[in-house]
């Protein structure tokens, strides 16, 4: 029997064959189709919500997700398998009310108002980054190694004062980390026994961190969360430990996807590209663009905490389900054209930052990340090229994006701020 693991990535789907909701998922899993898991979704959102196999369910369109993410009766707890650690010391991304908003509020609290007035200094990190790289000869860099990912992972570093000398031994504990996020059948014994020694090399790490700035605290966001310490509060130690771990996971492994989508979508779309490098102001809409287009978050989970009538159909309680984020942005009910990428477009009420109570935290700085990053580069890229399309991609299929994105260019100009 052919199963899905087996079927050819070349199978694409058109209209006379019907995959159902179990195979189509595990065609989007599946590593051959990271470069493009779009045909797959479009399927999917022909029961945009559907069963599979092993009772749970995909939630492809865009009002059902919507309305999924707005619905108090959906848990933020994704009844995963691979999570051991007790509910009430998860984080605030797993929690559902009023303990996740408590936590939330704590985290807001710190984080915005240290994020307010960055965008000078992020100028001056992405000058600094491409300048290192200028030349008048043609050469290559590597979008992802050389821009896209050490400028979010410097700026978290900063926000939360961890020492940069630190940066490489956390960097590789987030990558193995996240591959967790993926269903646990895509994973390999190995993988799974790699993965919680990853967590507990996380844990003795963030401890450290902890136990270091509180003999030394200072103005960071870090100490800002440990003066709301308190071991009858809502941010115990355990939790401080924990928010600290998503937030530096979160700067470390979704906003290099943002930054790397859009080049390679400026770079398959060179009107975009020539539009962007004589009108910066386009900056704001192409990232939200980027962000339905090839969101750098794929898909997000939920479980049903009562029996939930949808689309005509039931999802009963206790089912877990999955939000394709990545799905919804695409859906032809909401958006026109929606496989189109289009710079400019207007009404943009796109999923790639999810939405209700969990609606990301980052947003903000992740947006301005990626508008300064991708203004500078365009303007500082002459004859850019991409050198292998697609490009490699990362293992993972929930946090989508490049591995690597190297492009060519003619010269690369310095930049002042
Ligand atoms: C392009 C970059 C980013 C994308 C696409 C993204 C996407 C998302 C999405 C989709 C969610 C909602 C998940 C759900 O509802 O299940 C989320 C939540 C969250 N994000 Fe982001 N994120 C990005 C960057 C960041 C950054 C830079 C930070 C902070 C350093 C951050 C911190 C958070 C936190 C703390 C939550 C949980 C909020 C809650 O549960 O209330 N994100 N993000």
């Amino acid at each position: 029997m052919t199963t899905s693991a087996t079927r050819s990535a070349s199978t694409a789907p058109s209209a006379s064959t019907a995959l159902s909701a179990t195979d189509l998922f595990a065609q989007v899993l599946r590593y051959d189709n990271r470069p493009n898991p779009y045909p797959y979704y479009a399927q999917l959102r022909r029961h945009p919500v559907a069963r599979t196999d092993d009772g749970s369910w995909l939630v492809s369109g865009h009002r059902e997700i919507g309305q999924l993410l707005h619905d108090p009766r959906c848990s933020a707890d994704r009844l995963d398998p691979l999570n051991k650690t007790p509910k009430e010391a998860r984080s605030l991304l797993l929690q559902d009310p009023p303990r996740h908003d408590q936590l939330r509020r704590v985290v807001t609290q710190e984080f915005i108002p240290r994020i307010m007035g960055m965008r000078d200094h992020l100028g001056e990190l992405v000058s600094r980054l491409l300048d290192a790289r200028a030349g008048d000869q043609p050469g290559q860099l590597d979008v992802v190694a050389d821009l896209a990912y050490p400028l979010p992972v410097t700026v978290i570093c900063e926000l939360l004062g961890v020492p940069r000398e630190d940066e490489p031994l956390f960097g590789s504990l987030a990558r193995r980390l996240t591959r967790g996020l993926d269903p646990i059948d895509t994973q390999t014994e190995e993988e799974l026994r790699e993965l919680d020694q990853a967590r507990d090399e996380l844990v003795h790490y963030l401890e450290g961190l902890i136990t270091r700035r509180r003999a030394d605290p200072g103005d960071d966001l870090l100490s800002g969360l440990m003066r709301h310490e308190d071991p009858d509060e809502v941010m115990d130690p355990v939790q401080l430990r924990v928010t600290l771990g998503l937030l530096l996971i979160a700067g470390h492994e979704t906003t290099v996807n943002l930054i790397a989508n859009g080049t390679l979508a400026l770079l398959r779309h060179p009107d975009a590209l020539a539009r962007l490098r004589t009108d910066p102001d386009l900056a704001t809409t192409l990232v939200e663009e980027v962000l339905r287009y090839d969101p750098p978050v794929q898909m997000s989970g939920r479980s049903a905490l009562a029996d939930i009538d949808i689309a005509g159909t039931t999802i009963p309680k206790g089912s877990r389900i999955r939000l394709m984020l990545a799905a919804g942005n695409r859906d032809p009910r909401r958006f026109e054209d929606p496989d189109r990428f289009v710079p400019d477009r207007r009404d943009n009420a796109h999923l790639g930052f999810g939405g209700g109570i969990h609606y990301c935290v980052g947003a903000t700085l992740a947006r301005a990340e990626a508008q300064i990053a991708l203004t500078a580069l365009v303007h500082s890229l002459h004859g850019p090229r991409l050198v292998a399309d697609p490009p490699p991609y990362r293992e993972n299929a929930i946090l989508r994006g490049p591995d690597h994105l190297p492009v060519a260019f003619e010269r690369l100009t310095p930049r002042i701020a």
